[in-house]
This record gives C-alpha cells, sequence and structure tokens, in this order.
C-alpha cells in the first residue's frame, strides 16, 4: 500500500482491513494519534486523508492507497498551525488524551471552510473530550473565527 504519511512517500505491506490507527502508531510509531473508542465514536484517532478529517481506528487502510495522509506529527511539522497556537493560547488541554484528534478535526474543518463562523465550526467538531474541556476548546474556536 503505497501513500503519502506527513508527507513522505511509504509504503507498507499488510492486510488491507488493518485499521489505519495501528498502522500509524505501531508500524510508522507516531503515537500522537489516539485510541479511545475503536468504534469511530470519540474522533481520539482522528486523522486527515486528501485533507478530510477521519477516524483511523475505523478506516481500513486500503482506503489510503495514492493518498495523501497527515497526523499530528506532520500538521506543524514545519510551523505551528494556527490551531495548534489557538489550543495554546487558550490552555486547552487536561489530560491531552483527546486533543490531537480535536485539533485534527478543527483543522480539516478550517482547510474546506475557512473562515466559518463560531457556531458553524463548532457544529463540525463532534470529537470527545473525556476531561470535558469544551469551554476551552471552544474558547480556542472562538479565537480562530474571530
Ligand atoms: Fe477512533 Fe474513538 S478511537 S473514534
Amino acid at each position: 500500500m503505497k501513500f503519502i504519511l506527513n508527507g513522505n512517500a511509504v509504503n507498507f505491506q499488510g492486510e488491507t482491513d488493518t485499521p489505519l490507527l495501528w498502522v500509524i502508531r505501531e508500524h510508522f510509531r507516531l503515537t500522537g494519534s489516539k485510541f479511545g473508542c475503536g468504534i469511530g465514536a470519540c474522533g481520539a484517532c482522528t486523522v486527515q486523508v486528501d485533507g478530510k478529517a477521519v477516524r483511523s481506528c475505523c478506516y481500513p487502510l486500503r482506503l489510503v492507497e495514492g493518498c495523501h495522509v497527515v497526523t499530528i506529527e506532520g500538521l506543524g511539522a514545519e510551523r505551528r498551525h494556527p490551531v495548534q497556537q489557538a489550543w495554546i493560547d487558550e490552555d486547552v488541554p487536561q489530560c491531552g488524551y483527546c486533543q490531537s484528534g480535536m485539533i485534527m478535526a478543527v483543522s480539516a474543518a478550517l482547510a474546506q471552510k475557512p473562515r466559518p463562523t463560531e457556531q458553524q465550526l463548532i457544529r463540525q467538531i463532534s470529537n470527545l473530550c473525556r476531561c470535558a474541556t469544551y469551554h476551552r476548546i471552544r474558547a480556542a474556536v472562538k479565537r480562530l473565527t474571530q
């Protein structure tokens, strides 16, 4: 399976129904994407495939053939992404476990619809935070939409 991972061409030979999350974490050792629920409900595993946020715990490897996959490690590799900066400015994370997925979801939404309203952006994010830092997530989203 050939695809681009964080800007690098990679070739991974494995079962095509392997969840992308395991390939990213176990084979490529990019552990910023987290395992939460494993059923596509929480979003802790969110990465971007061709710019779209996907839940990699239930995204089969075969769907990434020829695609650009970006993880949290690749998002701010050259310079900090504005979403990452907003997260820092609002001191969003508590335990931090879900935050890479949250940031990947927000940055994908912003890339697909630049300059959304706060409400439009919030409505696109269905990731869950087990520390319930939603008030700070909302503050960061507000900062991004001003
Ligand atoms: Fe993938 Fe929860 S771990 S959605």
